[in-house]
């Protein structure tokens, strides 16, 4: 009986030990779990606070610091890039701070050509990481289409490389743009640039730099080889010691001499046969500028490897070219249900200039119908961004082939990314 009742009291004794150490070691993960969360926690919260107060005084520069139409600027530096491209330094006249901007976004310029009887305007992105002293363009001389070689080369274009020097004076517009970067929230992203449209995906990966952003970057830069390979040294200084950041500079046609592993990495067009071999994955945001070819089969390739379209973000130097083209070119008939390729006639009336023209799906934007019957109208970028073309309308509504970066006040449009509704009564 008493060895009974000394097992029984030794049992208790067990288990009110067992039951003490365990509560003991939940209490520990408890403490150290809850610890830990309120650690992460009070580091989320600053982040946060710290993302919203940078905001706040990002937003709140910006409102203090920008300007309305066209502000003067002194061209502090000229610099030979290479590969027939001019970097252009540029500071307010003011000597005021100018306004953060958003990398990826551009100044629009309005320049006074000799011989010129209008000014003309032209947008060019910003090439620089965030500054408030001073600006930079970097501008590819243009030369006349290759198969139409008597033709004028580009503009104002060669009036920069040509004309524009140290010391000159600029009319410029505030940065704007919808293609940009959001530095303040880092996440994986895909870099590329192809020839002069490394200007501002460049801008975005010095502000990454700058505000030290831990997630993977890869940077792709495409171009023919090193004749047009500009900035080779400075993008190699630039992401040097970065562990995060992936430069991989391709010629798609190395020319002799050119070597593989010192000039570039890849002998290779960008696209997404290469992302296959190099990322480590799909899940990235892409961020893409280049010539037409290349921006039509990135967006094409990059949706067919299943990157949703939210995550493709791009802009095009020129007339819109990833615009979804078939949109405007197809149109559903109600009669039918089907797809049709849309032969619908509008008369568009420009009264201005008392010319009467009909358009069709063939005839493209407005401005381009204006062109073909010589009804002028003023254009930058002929891509719905810098708002040259701005036209208003008497009667009738339009539809738009791309998104505008800036939507017009109403009962006006921008002609280069415009089509007509129905007829269509145009102040031109
Ligand atoms: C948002 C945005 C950002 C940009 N950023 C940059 C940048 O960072 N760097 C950069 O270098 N560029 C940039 N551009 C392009 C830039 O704005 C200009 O379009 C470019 O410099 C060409 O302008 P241009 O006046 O020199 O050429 P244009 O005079 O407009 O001529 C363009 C081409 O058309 C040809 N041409 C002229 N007349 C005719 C005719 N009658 N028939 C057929 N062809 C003709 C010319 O020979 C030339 O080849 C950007 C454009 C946009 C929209
Ligand atoms: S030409 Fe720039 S918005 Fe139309």
């Amino acid at each position: 009986m008493g060895d009974i009742i000394q097992l029984l009291a030794l049992s208790v004794l067990l288990a009110g030990l067992a039951y003490f150490v365990a509560s003991v070691v939940n209490n520990l993960r408890v403490a150290t779990a809850s610890s830990i969360t309120s650690e992460a926690e009070v580091n989320f919260f600053k982040a946060r606070v710290g993302e919203i107060m940078d905001s706040r005084a990002v937003s709140k520069a910006k409102e203090e610091l920008s300007w309305q139409g066209f502000r003067k600027f002194k061209v502090e530096k000229k610099e030979e890039e290479g590969g027939d491209i001019c970097s252009f330094y540029l500071r307010p006249h003011d000597d005021r701070a100018l306004p953060p901007f958003q990398p990826g976004q551009y100044l629009t310029f309005r320049l006074n050509i000799p011989g010129q009887l209008k000014h003309m305007i032209r947008c060019y992105s910003l090439s620089c990481g965030p500054d408030i002293t001073q600006y930079r363009v970097s501008i590819k001389k243009i030369p006349p289409p290759r198969d139409q070689p008597d033709i004028a080369p580009g503009l104002v274009s060669n009036h920069f490389h040509n004309t524009i020097n140290q010391g000159d004076i600029l009319d410029i517009k505030a940065p704007s743009g919808q293609f940009f970067l959001d530095t303040s929230k880092p996440h994986p992203v895909v870099l590329i640039g192809g020839g002069i449209g490394l200007t501002p995906v460049l801008s975005m990966l010095e502000d990454i730099i700058v505000k030290e952003w831990r997630t993977e970057v890869w940077f792709f830069y495409g171009v023919r080889n090193k004749s047009d390979h500009i900035m080779s040294e400075y993008l190699r200084g630039l992401v040097s010691g970065i562990d995060n950041i992936h430069l991989v500079v391709c010629y798609s046609n190395p020319s002799e001499g050119d070597v593989e592993g010192e000039n570039y990495d890849a002998a290779a067009r960008v696209g997404v046969d290469l992302f296959k071999k190099l990322l480590p994955s799909n899940n990235y945001h892409y961020y893409f500028c280049g010539p037409p070819p290349m921006m039509n089969s990135l967006f094409e390739d990059l949706r067919a490897w299943d990157i949703p379209e939210a995550h493709l973000h791009y802009e095009a130097f020129g007339p819109a070219t990833v615009k979804k083209k078939q949109e405007a070119d197809v149109q559903t008939t109600e009669e039918t249900g089907k797809s049709s390729k849309n032969s619908t006639e509008r008369t568009v009336k420009f009264n201005k200039s008392n010319v009467t023209a009909k358009w069709t799906a063939d005839s493209g934007s407005l401005l381009d119908l204006a062109e073909k019957h010589n009804v002028d109208i003023e254009f930058g970028c002929r891509a719905g961004n810098c708002g040259a073309c701005v036209t208003a309308i008497i009667k009738g509504d339009v539809e738009y082939l791309s998104e505008p970066g800036e939507m017009p006040e109403a009962g006006s449009c921008l002609a280069c990314v415009s089509t007509p509704k129905g007829d269509l009564e145009f102040d031109a």
